[in-house]
């Protein structure tokens, strides 16, 4: 294996690492902190620790979390990796040990280091840092230091998504985990208290890259789509995963609690998606919203490969009719977006609200602005960054005891690349045409990443 001698664009520029982890109190802030805007803006992302071996894919390096504690209108920083086994073990030997997804598993007993660096999802008391390919990691806030992996007592059967889904009424978390065997997919609840409750699986016809899915209050949706994995084509050199445009979609709706032969398939077009913002029920039909592409370049190598018209995600919704059987696909608007959130207090209901990241005309996956859709009036509103200056994910933190669902924060973090140097920028989610509620501006550069949480104040003091 060689080491990595090209440029890699995702180890470039504001998608490098950051080396230092630091404690940072108080920061400096542009604007006003609302003092009911309260608790800990915590976000995931890869932060490779040492140089890869190997090509290296942004979805390979080290979990790094980057958090903002908020309170009395004051605000603290912090970064820590998540401290895996797999880190653990690099940082002894001083170098790289593990590879990428681009290259063939490693002899060891996982194949592929856990990561740990996708999202973040705080239910029974605890925060845990995903990564789809094996278990979550439990981290201790607001300190952000890592206790390590979190099995339910043994209990995990799977690996476990990036996103698993917490109903906002009745407190259930809902995740599943892929693997690229026979069922391939299994699908696990847990209890409000923590309590992983029953597993059971969910048999596809081949095993493919999973990498969200969606709940509403009665079912649970999942997204068997065409990004394949094939064995042969890694013996070939190539990466195992391929995203097959001529296979359609199939999308699966269980209810919550049923077994596996009671989902029910629909089909529709070929597609990739990432992401679900959100699905619910109305009548006969459930609605699923998502970022929907053609197609996606994502593990494709060879540039003579890529699909031109690949990596265009766009919001649409697919219409799951139970009695007929029939599933209507719309596109809801043609803007390139990713990075979908809701009101988590609305999850799995019908939300008035959206918001999304805004995709930038560049090579790299790049965000220049916020924008909030208003999925009943057909309208939207768009928050630019400004010249040079790129965010993330935008989460949608409400107001606490708000009455009305769009009363609350956008926050994110925006890299200005003139300056080198990031903010959180807190947004009123209300009205994303006034200027930004306030700036907090952090100590140091923080990488562009995946997926963030807000960790409210009751939780942090609920925290175990
Ligand atoms: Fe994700």
């Amino acid at each position: 294996m060689e080491t990595t001698t090209a440029v890699n664009p995702f180890l470039e520029g504001n998608f490098a690492p950051v080396r230092e982890e630091m404690t940072s109190d108080p920061l400096k802030v542009i604007g006003e902190l609302p003092t009911d805007l309260s608790g800990m803006f915590v976000r995931n992302g890869p932060n490779p620790q040492w140089t890869p071996i190997g090509q290296y894919h942004w979805f390979d390096g080290d979990g790094m979390l980057h958090g903002v504690e908020i309170r009395h209108g004051k605000a603290s920083y912090r970064n820590r990796y998540v401290r895996t086994r797999g880190f653990e073990i690099e940082q002894k030997a001083g170098k790289a040990v593990w590879s990428g997804i681009l290259e063939p598993p490693q002899p060891d007993s996982d194949g592929y280091k856990n990561a740990a660096n996708t999202a973040l999802v705080w239910h029974a008391g605890q925060l845990l840092a995903t990564w789809e390919g094996g278990a979550p990691h439990a981290i201790e806030v607001s300190q952000l230091e890592t206790k390590g992996e979190y099995t339910y007592n043994g209990k995990l059967a799977s690996a476990f998504t990036a996103h698993p889904k917490v109903d906002p009424v009745t407190g259930e978390m809902m995740f599943f985990g892929y693997s690229f065997a026979p069922p391939f997919v299994k699908y696990s609840i847990v209890s409000p208290q923590g309590e992983l409750l029953r597993t059971i699986p969910i048999e596809l016809p081949m095993g493919v890259m999973m990498h969200d899915f969606a709940i509403t209050a009665n079912y649970t949706i999942f997204m068997d789509l065409p990004m394949t994995f094939n064995p042969a084509r890694m013996q070939r050199g190539e990466p195992g995963l391929m995203f097959e445009r001529d296979r359609p979609s199939r999308f699966g709706i269980l209810p919550r609690h049923g077994d596996s032969d009671s989902i029910r398939w629909f089909e529709s077009s070929s597609c990739y998606v990432f992401h679900t913002l959100n699905a619910y029920e109305e009548g006969d039909e459930v609605v699923l919203i998502a970022c929907r592409m053609s197609s996606t370049n994502v593990f494709v190598t060879q540039p003579e490969q890529r699909d031109p018209d690949g990596d265009i995600p766009r919001l649409h919704s697919w219409r799951f009719n139970l009695s007929t059987g029939t599933v209507r696909e719309e596109m809801l608007d043609d803007v390139p977006i990713e990075f979908p959130r809701v009101n988590e207090n609305l999850l799995g209901r019908k939300t008035r609200y959206g918001y999304v990241g805004k995709m930038a005309p560049t090579p790299l996956p790049l965000f220049d602005g916020s924008i909030k859709y208003d999925l009943q009036a057909g309208y939207a509103q768009t928050y630019e960054y400004g010249k040079g200056r790129y965010g993330g994910e935008a989460v949608f933190v409400p107001r606490p005891d708000a009455t009305v669902e769009d009363d609350g924060w956008l926050v994110t973090f925006v890299y200005d690349t003139d300056a080198d140097t990031s903010e959180l920028l807190v947004l009123n989610a209300q009205d994303l045409s006034s200027d930004p509620v306030a700036r907090v501006l952090i100590p140091q550069r923080v990488p562009y990443g995946f997926h963030g949480t807000w960790v409210s104040q009751q939780q942090l003091d609920a925290s175990v």
